[in-house]
């Protein structure tokens, strides 16, 4: 491609490294600031601080080629023509959002940058931030633009969702530095869309709150489904197949969780109230999915006869989606604090996962094995719908256990086959499946428990 200068992205989480590695992989000069001394360390071993083995891989290369370099240090930014700001803008204790990472770098760009260099926020900041934090800088360095470009990258498929996005979506005052930033992703092929900076913002946040009203929507359909006896998985399937609507994130289960959805939902209701309007949307999505999780744990609590003191509960998976080990607001954390509230004695697993305190309550134990989860456990509760565990050898999990309760909070595994090896199988929003007991109900197999 076409020779630019020195690109500087600025934060090693999962937004920085997937676009520093990809922009190095489409030969422009880059550099990758981390000021974590840990994080930094890993980089220097061409090692990612998290799960995504195909960026790692691409990292290496790139790295080796020398085409991205990482530094410790936003100095090393003094000639790069346009730096990147990927830093963490995560929630506080009040749920407002901590821009301070954000506002600190940007403050320090102001000192060091060099004459006419693009300063773009790729972190996730309210509508408003971008145009605010131009404000601030114009009045000491009226030579640097501020423009945002958010990020629409998923956990888990990083490297392809920066190699080749659905859009590319930049705001700003300054139309050439919009073109500018615009032009670094053109080998990624997307239509691109240029705004001012507060409208960049907001499809951000849409493009999050969307998908998380979705899966509310359809857990709220699930809730009817348990009402009157109707299956989820059938109705969702039914409505997603219509072209209007769509198929994805209309699965049933635990709810939403990560490090993005329920902060920017959030973040986007605050912004509402902020400014005298409240949102009953934004609010019955989050509401309905910490609804979602307390269904769960009285599906369990029910399915045990009325009362969770002193049951062993094996919860499978604790990241909050397979594909990845985040476990920023993992529903099964929550959920695993739930039963513990409740006297449950647990043991959680994750095929990649490794949560220890803090993440984990002290309470409840991890045990990377699987089957030595599952042993003796009284029920059993699928929390992230890893492939792996379709595949589970169901025949010695039926024989590890010391019940036969399973509650598949994402309605993934097969329940007509456990229900054949004799499990007592509970979806969110099916009708639960056990084996008749009677001869003559046996002969008829598995059906709905009545
Ligand atoms: N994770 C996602 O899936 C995703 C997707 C789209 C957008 N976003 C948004 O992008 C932003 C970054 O998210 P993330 O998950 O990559 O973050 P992260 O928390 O994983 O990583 C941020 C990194 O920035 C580093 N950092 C902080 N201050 C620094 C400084 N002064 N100099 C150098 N490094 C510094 C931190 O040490 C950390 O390594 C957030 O605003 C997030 O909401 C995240």
């Amino acid at each position: 491609m076409k020779s630019q200068g020195l690109v500087g992205v600025v934060g090693a989480g999962y937004v920085g490294i997937a676009t520093a590695t990809v922009l190095a992989s489409w030969g422009l000069a880059t550099v990758l600031v981390e000021n974590n001394p840990d994080r930094f360390a890993l980089l220097g071993e061409r090692r990612i601080p998290f799960f995504e083995p195909e960026l790692e891989k691409v990292l290496v290369e790139v790295a080796e080629s020398g085409t991205l370099r990482f530094s410790r240090t936003l100095e090393d930014l003094a000639d790069a023509d346009v730096v990147l700001v990927c830093v963490g803008t995560p929630p506080t204790a009040t749920g407002a959002l901590d821009l301070m990472a954000l506002e600190q770098v940007v403050e320090r760009l102001v000192e060091v940058a060099r004459r006419g260099a693009v300063i773009v926020i790729k972190s996730t900041v309210p509508p408003g931030t971008t145009t605010r934090l131009a404000g601030v800088v114009a009045t000491r360095r009226p030579d640097l633009p501020l423009v945002s470009c958010p990020e629409f990258l998923q956990e888990g498929s990083c490297l392809d969702d920066v190699r080749r996005p659905s859009r590319v979506v930049v705001g700003g005052a300054d139309a050439t530095a919009c073109r500018k930033v615009a032009a670094l992703f053109a080998p990624g092929g997307a239509p691109v869309i240029i705004t001012d900076a507060t409208s960049a913002e907001l499809v951000k946040y849409g493009a999050n709150a969307f998908p998380a009203t979705k899966i509310s929507f359809v857990n709220e359909l699930s809730h009817f489904c348990d009402l009157v006896g109707a299956d989820v998985t059938v109705v969702a399937a039914g409505i997603g197949a219509d072209p209007r609507i769509g198929p994805a994130f209309l699965r049933a289960g635990l709810g939403f969780g990560g490090s993005c959805f329920p902060k920017d939902v959030h973040a986007l209701e605050d912004l509402g109230a902020s400014l005298g309007y409240q949102s009953l949307l934004l609010k019955a999505c989050s509401e309905i999915n910490a609804q979602q999780k307390d269904r769960v744990v009285a599906k369990i609590r029910d399915a045990l006869g009325g009362t969770l003191r002193g049951r062993r509960v094996a919860v499978l998976g604790v990241a909050f989606k397979p594909g990845t080990d985040d476990l920023r607001q993992a529903p099964a954390l929550d959920v695993v604090g739930k039963l513990i509230a409740e006297g449950a004695l647990v043991a959680a697993t994750d095929p990649v996962a490794a949560p220890g305190p803090p993440e984990l309550p002290r309470e409840a134990t991890f045990v990377a094995d699987v089957y030595r989860c599952i042993e003796g456990a009284d029920a059993l509760l699928l929390a992230t719908e890893w492939p792996e565990y379709r595949s589970l050898d169901w025949e010695r999990v039926r024989s590890l256990m010391h019940g036969n309760v399973i509650v598949d909070g994402r309605n993934f595994l097969d329940g007509v086959r456990l229900v054949e090896l004799r499990f007592d199988y509970h979806g969110v929003g099916r009708p639960a499946l056990s084996r008749p007991t009677s001869r003559s109900d046996d002969a008829a197999g598995p059906g709905p428990a009545r």
